[in-house]
């Protein structure tokens, strides 16, 4: 049985329906916090059970008869975060699954200014520590977040942010199409290269590809991050969040985002959606 864990998020879903594709239905179960939310894969024949990080006991039943466990990491940070995947690893070794992968990140490093990165960091040292083969998917940056990084841009013409770096920005369908296929065949194994889209672009590339799909003209605008923070805080963003800005910030000025690398491609068999497809698809464009 192939277990995955966050299966009614965007990318533990989309990873679903491409093991739906590739796998018998029956070899496939779902652990979700919200059983309800999973039905429609009920009905299809997929095991649904509910399984929460933050009780074990609930994984041990979501888990049962694993072979695999594919865990999404948890949309948190810091100790939170590092707790609930730890869990999540006992549990898959308990259940007495073979292998666990996990969704890291191209940027997973102990001494990164980006919060996530050393959790993800963290949680390949766990997945080391367990003694289970594991597989550690360093997932590209998403291509979803470029647009909202841009703030109110389409609508004022400026986008304001401090200076960046590169980002190969990538796309949830072919992440997910990827583990679906790790799933399935052999060539990963431990922490993989970076699971990236074909270009990396910096913000002012991004704002580009915006304008041209827009047809509403976008200056990039750079200012400290001090002045960005204050930005932030005065628009209502809660402290955490200004800092999640600012490490991103400081983390692709660094180059953390930037490496681009033929694996996903390969793995997929199809070159990567560009960031350019996923900007039509997150703005409704059909130019
Ligand atoms: N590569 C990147 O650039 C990037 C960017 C942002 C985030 N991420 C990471 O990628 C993950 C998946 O992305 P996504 O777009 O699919 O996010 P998403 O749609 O928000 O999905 C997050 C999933 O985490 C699950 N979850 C939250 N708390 C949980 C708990 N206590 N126990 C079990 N499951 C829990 C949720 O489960 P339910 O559906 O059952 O509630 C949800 O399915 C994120 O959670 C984050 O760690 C990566």
């Amino acid at each position: 049985m192939i277990i995955i864990t966050g299966a009614n998020g965007q990318l533990g879903r989309a990873i679903v329906e491409n093991l739906l594709t590739l796998v018998p239905t029956e070899q496939i179960s779902v652990s979700v916090q919200n059983p309800e939310k999973a039905r429609d894969l009920e009905q299809r024949g997929v095991r649904v059970r509910r399984g929460d990080f933050d009780d074990a006991e609930s994984l041990a039943h979501a888990f049962e008869g694993a072979s695999q466990v594919l865990i999404v990491s948890a949309p948190r940070l810091g100790e939170q975060a590092l707790r609930q995947h730890r869990t999540a690893i006992d549990m898959a070794k308990a259940a007495g699954a073979q292998r666990i992968l996990y969704t890291s990140q191209m940027a997973a490093n102990p001494a990164s200014p980006f919060a996530p990165a050393p959790d993800h960091a963290a949680t390949e040292e766990a997945l080391r520590e367990s003694g289970v083969a594991f597989i550690s998917l360093r997932n590209g940056y998403y291509a979803s977040s470029a647009v909202p990084l841009l703030g109110n841009a389409i609508e004022t013409g400026e986008a304001v942010a401090p200076e960046d770096g590169p980002v190969a920005w990538t796309a949830h369908d072919d992440l997910a199409r990827a583990a679906a296929i790790t799933l399935t065949k052999g060539e990963l194994n431990g922490i993989t290269p970076p699971l990236t889209g074909t270009e990396a672009l910096d913000l002012a590339g991004v704002a580009e590809i915006v304008s041209e799909v827009t047809g509403r003209p976008i200056r990039r605008i750079i200012v400290s991050d001090d002045e960005f923070r204050a930005r932030l805080i005065a628009n209502g963003s809660p402290e955490a969040v200004a800092n999640m800005y600012l490490g991103y910030f400081a983390a692709s000025r660094q180059g953390a985002f930037a490496h681009v690398d033929p694996t996903l491609a390969r793995l997929i068999g199809r070159p990567p959606m560009t960031l350019r497809d996923v900007v039509k698809v997150t703005l409704q464009m059909d130019k």
